[in-house]
């Protein structure tokens, strides 16, 4: 699933980023894109960041995009 449209950055490339070392949406930005655009992704980016950080586990879950 997209949650970036700006940059075509999908929920499994911010699972990667976080596994990467992503800890701060800024790192995330930074290594993705996602949210340096219209900013719109920013919010759903952000919940997914801190899920993954929250529930380390998730991250290992096969991709579903
Ligand atoms: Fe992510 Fe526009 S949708 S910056």
């Amino acid at each position: 699933m997209y949650i970036c449209l700006c940059h075509g950055v999908t929920e499994s490339a911010i699972r990667a980023a976080v596994t990467g070392g992503a800890r701060t949406f800024r790192e995330l930005s930074f290594m993705t894109g996602c949210g340096t655009q219209c900013g719109s992704c920013a919010k759903q980016a952000q919940a997914l960041l801190e899920e993954c950080l929250e529930s380390p586990q998730s991250q290992k879950q096969p991709a579903r995009d």
